[in-house]
């Protein structure tokens, strides 16, 4: 392994999801379906396609499912093969051995930098990429993690903000950035960055979308910092905090990126990928083309 390796992922998963109730009440919103695969699996592919081999998430009280999904069943494997259904037994087999999971469990909800924080352990001194459970991207060639995490060696071992642009009145939604130079193409070198700034205040249009990458030193600044909005300890504060002593960096990723803790964000990835997937688009458009708007 080098020095800019990034094998590790962390996944926070402990939100309430109070935008998706009442369904949040019984089933983890990481837990529901696009087509036939939990949200949280189209990430956890991702982060495999970006070269991780370990994955932590970071669960609350109540989202037992998610455990429970990504580890082995023997029985349940044993009962398919007896019934002839051999393939369905081997599709849950692997399941679990994709990658190598870990859990923890953030017993208070004080926001995504406390709920990173969760993975000190983990992580120990290496590199890692955090991807939000509830952000779900689609992509042709190279995974937005993957892309990411070549960022992260191309600034050598510096923190990667992954984003892209949004409209200019939706930035007050996000994390925005204040940049200061374009390195290239995707790259760009920060000044600052500002959770969810007012419309008139926001210095561009370049929001952080749900993954960063990261290397160990982070967790000394999410140690200290203070409560901020929401009285949460925000992942962008600490990152703010890193910034006075180091150089930090936004990558704006290709991919299409759907936010599924939002109804309509949700809606949109479960038809764009109906639309993708070969046993489905034909007679889903077939469907689609029959409504009359
Ligand atoms: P959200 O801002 O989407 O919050 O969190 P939420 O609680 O999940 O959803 P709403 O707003 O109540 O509907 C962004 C990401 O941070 C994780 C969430 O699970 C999600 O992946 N998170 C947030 C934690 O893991 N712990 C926290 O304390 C807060």
């Amino acid at each position: 392994m080098t020095k800019y390796d990034v094998k590790r992922a962390v996944i926070p998963c402990a939100g309430r999801g109070t935008r998706f109730l009442p369904v949040t009440k019984g089933t983890p919103k990481e837990m529901c379906p696009i087509v036939d695969k939990p949200t949280l699996d189209y990430i956890v592919d991702e982060c495999i396609d970006g070269g991780v081999s370990d994955i932590l998430f970071i669960l609350s009280e109540g989202k037992e499912d998610i455990k429970r999904y990504y580890s082995l069943d023997k029985e349940y494997e044993k009962e398919l093969i007896e019934k002839g259904k051999e393939e369905f037994a081997s599709l849950i087999n692997k399941l679990a051995s994709k990658a190598r999971f870990h859990f923890t469990i953030q017993h208070e909800l004080l926001g995504l930098g406390h709920a990173v924080l969760q993975a000190k352990e983990f992580v120990k001194d290496e590199n890692f990429i955090v991807c939000c459970g509830d952000d779900i991207c689609l992509y042709d060639d190279l995974a937005p993690s993957k892309q990411l995490i070549e960022a992260f060696k191309e600034t050598k071992g510096h923190t990667i903000v992954g984003g892209q642009k949004v409209e200019h009145e939706m930035i007050s939604k996000y994390g925005c950035m204040d940049i200061d130079s374009k390195i290239n193409d995707r790259l760009y070198s920060l000044k600052g960055i500002v959770e969810k700034p007012r419309v008139e205040e926001a210095t561009s249009d370049f929001a952080s979308l749900g993954k960063w990458v990261f290397n160990s030193k982070i967790f000394e600044y999410l140690e200290k910092t203070p409560k901020g909005a929401n009285e949460e300890i925000q992942l962008t504060d600490a990152i703010a905090l890193l910034m006075k002593d180091d150089r930090v960096y936004f990558y704006d990723f290709v991919g299409k990126r759907y936010d599924c803790g939002d109804k309509l964000g949700y809606l949109e990835a479960i038809v764009d990928v109906a639309l993708k997937r070969d046993d489905l688009k034909d007679s889903f458009k077939e469907f689609l083309k029959e409504k009359k708007f």
